[in-house]
């Protein structure tokens, strides 16, 4: 990829939640690789995110961090005013933040199951709540792309698959591709586009405890027809294809970044 100057998404604002690390901090690098200006949220660990930020702009981007969660309604109204107030609107909203909070479902407490609906579900919400206001307020730049804007929700293949002690975060991810599908099509009149990405297996600190050991490592290969373990580029590279104008055409989409987990691969052998 070149610097970005006169890449795909030149001249485009974009914040991303959740990008101080994995999946998050390479959408972020990504976007401003294809010349996007980055917002780079976290809610902890103001280092990381800044770290983000120094790095993207080591290799010529632009990046800021902000701080919020994007569970609270003040914290994000409050972080889109400092993204408009320093880079004048947003053209792509990535939700991108979330957790797991494991439990078997009869020890899962009420504090587990509020933590994973807040930041996987409510979040995705507050932001595109937010953006979509200011996209209505902006008005159309032809410029800059054919949308209004663009909104891509990070799911997972666990908005379609169920997984057993971890009913939180299957039913926020469920709840999040329904509610992209709702918004795609409300908002596509307007010529806002929302699509979501959802991951299988990607290498990251959230899945770590499965892929470090070698036995994880080959139940999780089991599941993956394509066999191996994803990459967080692998999903960023989806994103910046979502948020530019090649996808022009697609609004309501689920694009399963998964090397082949939504296949049923245990039916290769069985049913
Ligand atoms: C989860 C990972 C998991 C993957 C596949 C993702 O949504 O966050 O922990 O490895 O789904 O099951």
């Amino acid at each position: 990829m070149g610097d970005g100057k006169d890449g795909i998404l030149k001249g485009q604002r974009a914040l991303v939640t959740g990008a101080s690390s994995g999946i998050g901090k390479a959408i972020a690098a990504a976007l401003a690789e294809a010349g996007a200006s980055v917002a780079v949220n976290f809610r902890a660990g103001g280092d990381k995110a800044n770290a983000v930020v120094d790095e993207i702009r080591g290799r010529g981007g632009d990046a800021i961090a902000l701080q919020a969660d994007v569970g609270s309604e003040y914290e994000v109204h409050e972080m889109f005013l400092q993204m408009i107030k320093h880079y004048g609107s947003i053209d792509i909203l990535v939700n991108n933040a979330g957790v797991q909070k494991d439990a078997p479902f009869h020890e899962m407490t009420i504090e587990q199951w509020n933590e994973a609906i807040s930041v996987d579900l409510t979040g995705q919400f507050l932001c595109s709540r937010e953006a979509v206001r200011e996209f209505m307020r902006r008005g159309m730049v032809p410029e800059l792309s054919s949308a209004l804007g663009k909104i891509i929700c990070i799911s997972s293949v666990h908005d379609t698959i169920p997984w057993a002690g971890h009913a939180n975060y299957a039913a926020a991810k469920g709840g999040v591709k329904m509610f992209m599908k709702t918004i795609a099509q409300e908002l596509a009149p307007l010529k806002i586009r929302v699509n979501a990405v959802s991951p299988g297996a990607i290498k990251t600190e959230i899945n770590k405890s499965v892929w470090d050991t070698s036995e994880g490592l080959k139940g999780l290969l089991d599941l993956i027809p394509y066999g191996r373990i994803g990459e967080v580029e692998d999903v960023a590279r989806a994103v910046v294809w979502l948020a530019s104008d090649d996808s022009d055409y697609i609004t309501g989409d689920v694009l399963y970044v998964d090397g082949g987990m939504m296949l049923y691969p245990e039916f290769r052998t069985g049913g």
